[in-house]
């Protein structure tokens, strides 16, 4: 079993400080920062998802605010993984893979467009909504895996895990935490299996 990095320490024992905190307000914490999609179809790229749907990795502090209307790039799970985190203007905090899921070009930001178009990939012109991850236009066939994204009290943004395709944001998350520390994963209210 591997050692909890001080990051897990802190993000369980800040949770966990509060008695009133339960598994379901934890729970309710990453469903309500990161958005409702579940990622996708069952019928992944296992070059894309197999890397991105890895929720193993320790939480990743991706920027130390992010104010409304802005965003950040970051390698999360792993240091080719591409991904950024976005404050829509009302305040929701969104955090997707930016590995295309037509054929793994890096996605882009269009800050001038709306919602629907705010993502965007010059390879061959697919366009994915910033606020769902799905796919508005153009030939990539699959939404963008999500990386699940929290805000501490101090308004640092966290990266926290991610969700396979298929996969709600909760099984992401403690999946990818049972992995790395089943009793962390037991005191988050993750239970033992899937
Ligand atoms: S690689 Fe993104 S649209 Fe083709």
């Amino acid at each position: 079993m591997s050692r909890p990095t001080p990051e897990e320490r802190a993000l369980v024992d800040r949770i966990s400080a509060d008695s009133l905190t339960t598994r379901r307000d934890y729970l309710r914490i990453v469903a309500t920062v990161s958005g409702g999609l579940a990622v996708g179809s069952t019928l992944v790229s296992a070059g894309v998802l197999h890397r991105h749907g890895d929720g193993a990795a320790a939480p990743l502090k991706v920027a130390d605010r992010l104010p409304p209307g802005a965003a950040v790039t970051f390698d999360y799970p792993g240091e080719d993984d591409r991904a950024m985190a976005v404050r829509l203007t009302d305040g929701t905090l969104v955090g997707w893979s930016t590995v295309c899921t037509h054929l793994a070009c890096g996605v882009l930001r269009r800050e001038d467009h709306p919602e629907r178009e705010g993502l965007y990939c010059p390879c061959h012109e697919g366009v994915f909504d910033v606020r769902t991850g799905e796919v508005t236009s153009g030939p990539p066939p699959r939404p963008l895996p999500k990386v699940l994204m929290v805000e501490d009290e101090q308004g640092a943004i966290w990266a926290i895990g991610t969700a396979r395709s298929g996969e709600s944001e909760e099984a992401g998350l403690c999946r990818g935490l049972r992995g790395r520390n089943p009793a962390l994963a037991e005191r988050a209210g993750c239970g033992g299996q899937p």
